[in-house]
């Protein structure tokens, strides 16, 4: 149910830039893809999109100090899960690609406005989500949207908020809502 909401949620916001560019591929990039559930969903719904699904499937003690209970896994556990995120999108091939680095890392592969959309749910922990802001809202083509997972959760995702508030108020870009704590933002044209 939680993974549904979440999901609809972005493909609203995909389905949006698809009808704004008839006839165009749309480019998305996923940061934080775990087992690919979402990730095929989102492939399966928007036939124009071409998906790049980042994840590193690693156990890292950066991810571990985020206290996200995912990060807890062996490195056998993150490899077999990495394959199921492939073999889940597998029907998708053509349309996605999967860069198994940090989102950090990935970021050097990709030029200034060259994604319609990118969705940040990766490495939860403050520190990471400011980053993760900070390279890729570059990424962003203009009238493109920038979007992410869990504004406002607790615990382990406690560090969201604030740390999307402050990239907010620094910018002076306006946040808007989508159910499931999805927050985005549209770029300026
Ligand atoms: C909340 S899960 C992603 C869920 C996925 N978006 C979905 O909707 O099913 C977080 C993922 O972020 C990944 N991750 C952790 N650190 C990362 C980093 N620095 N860059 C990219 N992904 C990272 C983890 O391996 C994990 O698969």
């Amino acid at each position: 149910m939680r993974k549904q909401k979440l999901t609809t949620s972005v493909v609203e916001l995909l389905t949006k830039l698809r009808d704004e560019h008839p006839g165009e591929q749309i480019r998305a990039v996923e940061i934080g893809v775990w087992k690919g559930t979402s990730s095929r969903y989102f492939l399966e719904q928007i036939p124009e999109l071409r998906l790049i699904m980042i994840d590193p499937w690693a156990a890292m003690q950066e991810y571990l100090d985020s206290g996200d209970k995912t990060a807890k896994r062996s490195q056998d556990e993150f490899d077999a899960i990495a394959e199921l995120a492939r073999r889940n999108t597998e029907d998708y091939a053509d349309r996605r690609l999967v860069i198994r680095k940090t989102s950090a890392e990935a970021a050097k592969l990709f030029g200034p406005e060259s994604m319609h959309l990118v969705f940040i749910d990766g490495n939860h922990g403050p520190k990471f989500v400011a980053q993760d802001l900070r390279l890729w809202w570059p990424k962003i083509k203009p009238r493109g949207i920038l979007c992410g997972h869990d504004y406002g959760g607790r615990r382990c995702n406690a560090g969201v908020k604030p740390a999307v508030d402050q990239w907010a108020a620094e910018t002076g870009q306006t946040l808007e809502f989508l159910p499931d704590k999805v927050f985005w933002t549209r770029k300026a044209a």
